[in-house]
């Protein structure tokens, strides 16, 4: 189980109104009882801050903001006696132009760095070299005055790519990663994984016929030639094999690609990223059956021994309580819990933290200031973390960098701690079930009914078998199977108090309610239906 921390939003210890590494390490005891395995931590290496840490320029130093080498060294220690992994955020493919390697490249077309990014000369009418879109709007393709050349920038202009076909490029990144992985650093997300290799021809990306009104201009042009090509894979086996220089690390990828190009991640013969991350549960629309299908398509994809990963929610993407609801997000912390692979805790999603409406002059977001008015601002699934009901919800003791959800007097972790029927206790409750049943740990996944609102699947390891009931409406639904098929006890109810309580042959699942069940060893495990 891994649980991503924003740094900037978890816990301010020196009193800055921004996160930092100390605020991280006395969050730990939390996170331990919480019961997850490993932290990932976003950026908190030297950088500008153009892109909150996602423009770094020093890859092996830790921003001031966020503390010292020191800290981060004593952070990891700490996390290590509290039986906790921590992870790094790499990110390999681009720099910040203020990063000496960018400094140097562009400083003439003779520099030894040249190289190291992507220069094109202007396109025949004096343009940019080709049709590339930025992510965060406009051309791909910053101008630069003095060398009369383009730069290539997925992102921002202030996050020129790094050309992974020169290898002085990628022995430099390796050489980062062994720079933490010798510190003891259990492993990386690596950031835009699918972006490191371009075509090597610089064709345009062809129209995208699915754009439309309220989409953000990138989407004008489908990413065909800019991301994803087949070269990439070879880049990323070499990542694996520095990380597997160490024993017991991990590689886990960031990969926004439909569900039969993103296994492609898992590597041949599984020699690149142990997970690809699945975010296919941030798009699905919230309906049983295309929940159903997704599983089915996802499981169905995997390459044989590849293990599945589900992910709710992360620092780009709206907050799931935004997306379903606070009542709906309790069944999707169970459906994250009880699915097949390693689930991903973003934070503050296990006490519900809202999406937040953040004023126009709070706004911190590149991409919404680029592209304003869309929607595509991320600040609102950013808001600090809520601690207790003092001001500032005891994330700092001044006005944070954004601002505090206002619900935080009631959602908080000190008043759900206590509160037995609160998310928070539901997430303990499905942590340690899952723990303890090896089903859910490890077992097959099966499923069993998609109609209407109802959704149901079963998880089994040899005789042990776990059903999972989850009612996706806030209409009661009555399900009846045979006395044998639906026969167990209910080990975690989305509201605690049907814990305990038998069950055979029928079950009413209250509007908005999911619930565990633990078979009884002789019942027949249903079949399909619907
Ligand atoms: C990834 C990060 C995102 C960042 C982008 C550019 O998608 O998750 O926050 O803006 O890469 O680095």
């Amino acid at each position: 189980m891994l649980y991503q921390i924003y740094p900037r939003s978890f816990q301010d210890a020196d009193g800055n109104g921004v996160g930092d590494l100390r605020g991280i390490a006395q969050g730990l005891p939390y996170l331990n009882e919480l019961g997850v395995d490993a932290i990932w931590i976003s950026p908190i290496f030297p950088s500008p801050m153009a892109d909150f840490g996602y423009d770094i320029s020093d890859y092996t130093g830790i921003d001031p903001l966020f503390g010292s080498l020191e800290e981060f060294d004593a952070l990891l220690a700490a996390a290590h006696e509290h039986g906790l992994k921590i992870l790094l955020d790499l990110v390999p493919n681009h720099t910040s132009d203020q990063h000496p390697w960018f400094r140097e490249s562009r400083s003439s077309r003779q520099s030894a760095f040249r190289d190291w990014y992507i220069w094109r000369d202007p396109g025949p009418n004096g343009g940019p070299p080709n049709n590339w879109m930025s992510e965060f709007g406009g051309s791909a393709w910053e101008h630069d005055e003095r060398t009369g050349q383009y730069y290539y920038h997925a992102f921002l202009a202030a996050q020129p790519d790094l050309n992974w076909r020169n290898p002085s490029v990628r022995e430099a990144i390796h050489e980062v990663m062994r720079f933490w992985l010798r510190r003891g650093v259990d492993g990386f997300r690596v950031d835009v994984i699918w972006h490191l290799l371009k075509d090597a021809q610089f064709r345009d990306n062809p129209p995208n016929p699915g754009f439309g009104p309220g989409q953000p201009p990138h989407r004008a042009v489908a990413p065909l030639y800019s991301a994803d090509q087949p070269e990439v894979h070879g880049a990323i086996a070499e990542l694996r094999r520095v990380l597997d220089e160490f024993p017991d690390r991990v590689l886990i990828g960031e990969i926004y690609l439909p569900i039969e190009r993103l296994v492609a991640y898992y590597g041949r013969d599984l020699a690149g990223t142990h997970l690809p991350f699945n975010f296919a549960l941030l798009e699905v629309p919230w309906r049983a059956r295309d929940i159903a299908k997704l599983i089915d398509d996802y499981e169905a994809a995997l390459p044989p021994g590849g293990w599945p990963n589900w992910v709710l929610g992360n620092h780009d993407r709206p907050r799931i309580a935004g997306r379903v609801g606070p009542d709906q997000s309790r069944i999707a912390a169970m459906l994250l819990l009880t699915l097949r692979g390693t689930p991903t805790i973003y934070y503050g999603d296990e006490i519900g933290m809202p999406q937040v409406a953040i004023p126009p002059d709070r706004v911190r977001d590149p991409f919404e200031r680029n592209v304003p008015g869309l929607g595509c601002g991320r600040d609102g699934a950013r808001t600090p973390m809520q601690w207790d009901a003092t001001p500032h919800a005891g994330f700092s003791r001044v006005e944070p960098w954004l601002p505090v959800a206002p619900g935080f007097a009631r959602d908080n972790v000190e008043g759900e701690r206590l509160d037995r029927a609160s998310i928070h206790s539901l997430y303990r409750r499905l942590i340690v079930v899952r723990r303890r049943l090896p089903s859910l740990l490890v077992g097959h996944y099966r499923p069993i009914v998609a109609t209407g609102d109802l959704l149901m699947f079963v998880r089994e390891h040899e005789s042990e078998r776990t059903l999972i009931g989850l009612n996706l409406g806030g209409e009661t639904i009555a399900v009846r199977f045979s006395d044998q098929q639906l026969w167990g006890e209910i080990v975690v109810s989305s509201g605690r108090d049907r814990e305990g309580e038998l069950v055979t042959g029928r079950i009413s699942l209250r509007g908005n309610e999911g619930v565990v069940i633990a078979l009884a060893p002789d019942a027949i495990v249903p079949r399909s239906i619907g």
